[in-house]
């Protein structure tokens, strides 16, 4: 009897700890590791690329990966056991949603954890482009003669100015809160009427939260800020027309991704100063950024530190992996993209 009690409790223990899980890229490696004690966990020091990923993909019986992974319908199909894949990121436009399904593998996001710092970094865009921070940063730098002048860079102001926001999830309205907190009125576009109570409730100066459509929301706003998912009807939502609708005194401001916006038109836009700036974190062929945008004053350019902030990229990590340990427990997910 004891042998039998022995057996199995060897039996439980090597379910428990020999669950393979694959780290596709940098991780903060204490926080994982608190959360999935016990595993065979493998990478998490470096950025895996396509041919390491399927190499390790056909062993995992869990993917820890990050938003650049190619986890497209021919990757997910090398998996053999594969149960759950955790991605520590709000986006998951990287993943093929339908292929993970039909292969019976849970997928899971870190929504949550990281709207209030995401926000930051979109404020912190918008008051840098239309305060043109960067620009006047530069100047000092540069050593370039300056004195205190009443007409020396100057900037938009934000009092009583539209901030127009596609995409009124958690970053979005974490944004609007931004916006009003500093006198913006808002309008948004998304496909549900959302609760603007929250919004409303900052500033009692501010105009209530509207809802409306794409075409008054370009015409309307003094700054347009994105922060919508990345899908096939997102994709350049933001093209040569978009910024045609705009103001020219407008700014755009992207945190969401960068194909949500066509560069090129961008580009195109901003040198013939059909609006007026841009405050850019995401890029359409990420980490490459077209040229020209690395020459202009008009734009402040951010390398994709939205939520980068270290209390918020623990949080997302041991979400990450406590959405990992559920699944492969046999509990639900705690965040799972549904
Ligand atoms: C970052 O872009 C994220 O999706 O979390």
């Amino acid at each position: 009897m004891w042998a039998t009690l022995l057996l199995q409790r060897v039996v439980v223990t090597y379910s428990n700890a020999m669950a393979r899980i694959i780290v596709t890229a940098p991780q903060l490696m204490s926080v994982v590791n608190e959360e999935l004690p016990g595993h065979e966990i493998v990478g998490g020091d470096h950025f895996m690329d396509r041919q390491e990923l399927a190499d390790h993909i056909a062993t995992a019986d869990a993917l820890l990966t990050s938003l650049s992974d190619p986890l497209d319908a021919e990757m997910i199909g090398k998996a053999a056991k594969l149960k759950v894949i955790g991605q520590c990121a709000a986006g998951f436009n990287n993943i093929d949603l339908g292929a993970a399904k039909q292969a019976g593998v849970v997928v899971t996001a870190t929504p949550g954890v990281l709207h209030e710092t995401t926000a930051d970094l979109a404020f912190t865009l918008l008051l840098e482009v239309t305060r043109r921070t960067g620009e006047a940063e530069r100047w000092v730098r540069a050593g370039k003669a300056w004195r205190y002048d009443h007409t020396f860079m100057l900037g938009a102001g934000l009092q009583g100015a539209t901030l127009g926001i596609i995409g009124l999830g958690q970053i979005g309205e974490a944004m609007a809160r931004r916006g009003a907190a500093f006198g913006m009125n808002v309008i948004y576009n998304a496909r549900h009427q959302k609760n603007v109570a929250a919004i409303d409730a900052v500033n009692p100066n501010t105009q209530p939260t509207r809802r409306v459509d794409l075409d008054e929301l370009l015409a309307a706003s003094d700054v347009v800020s994105l922060h919508c998912p990345l899908t096939e009807e997102t994709r350049h939502i933001i093209d040569e027309n978009a910024l045609n609708a705009m103001k020219k005194t407008a700014y755009l401001v992207n945190t969401a991704r960068g194909a949500c916006v066509d560069e090129a038109a961008l580009v195109k836009a901003l040198k013939t100063g059909l609006i007026a700036g841009a405050g850019l974190d995401v890029f359409e062929d990420e980490p490459t950024i077209t040229e020209d945008l690395l020459t202009m004053e008009n734009v402040v350019l951010l390398p994709h530190i939205g939520s980068a902030a270290l209390p918020t990229r623990e949080a997302m990590s041991r979400l990450a992996a406590r959405n990992i340990a559920k699944v492969l427990s046999g509990e639900p997910a705690e965040t799972p993209v549904e």
